[in-house]
């Protein structure tokens, strides 16, 4: 493929979104991480920190474009001119959620294929929910995160 498209929240992007940033480089020319500046649930860190967080994480990774976007997924996949969205399966509690999001996501562009790519077992088991409630009760998270996060973490919840 040319243009895929990863989206998410990224908040705060961790090891196991940089392994299925990895992977999907593999299977595309060009791989824009796609940071949701507003998505339903409600964010530790603002937009342009889970940006700058997500732009570190990858620095040095040719053909991989980290941006906002706004409003409908498919909408700005379009705009892109992206053929694809990538998402990562972690485990099978994943599945039912993902498989809704491909569906409704073809259902509103059906042009646009979503490809699942598995994380690699090691990292399997994360969340960023689960490192940022572990961050706030002083644990040491450097293995889950990049060292962007990991300093911001340090910044906001002062351990
Ligand atoms: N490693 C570690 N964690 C991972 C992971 C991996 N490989 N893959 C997913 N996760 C975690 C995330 O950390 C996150 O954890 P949390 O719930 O504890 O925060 C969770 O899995 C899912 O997050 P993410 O992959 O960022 O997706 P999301 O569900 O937050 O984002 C959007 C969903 C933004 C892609 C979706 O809501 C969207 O497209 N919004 C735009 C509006 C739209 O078009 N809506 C219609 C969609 S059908």
């Amino acid at each position: 493929m040319r243009v895929v498209v990863y989206p998410g929240s990224f908040d705060p992007v961790t090891y196991g979104h940089v392994d299925v940033i990895r992977r999907a480089r593999r299977i595309t020319e060009k791989l824009i991480v796609a940071v949701a500046k507003s998505p339903a649930k409600e964010t530790a860190f603002s937009a342009e920190e889970r940006l700058d967080m997500v732009r570190e994480a990858t620095r040095g990774l040719d053909g991989v474009e980290v941006n906002l976007f706004d409003g409908l997924l498919v909408e700005y996949a379009r705009q892109v001119g992206a053929e694809g969205i990538i998402r990562g399966l972690r485990a099978l509690s994943d599945f039912e959620y993902e498989f809704q999001m491909a569906l409704t996501n073809r259902k509103l562009y059906e042009p646009i294929e979503t490809i699942f790519l598995m994380t690699s077992e090691s990292y399997s088991y994360l969340s960023s929910s689960l490192i940022k409630e572990i961050a706030r009760l002083g644990a040491d998270i450097s293995s889950f995160v990049p060292p962007a996060a990991c300093r911001k973490m340090k910044e906001r919840f002062g351990k």
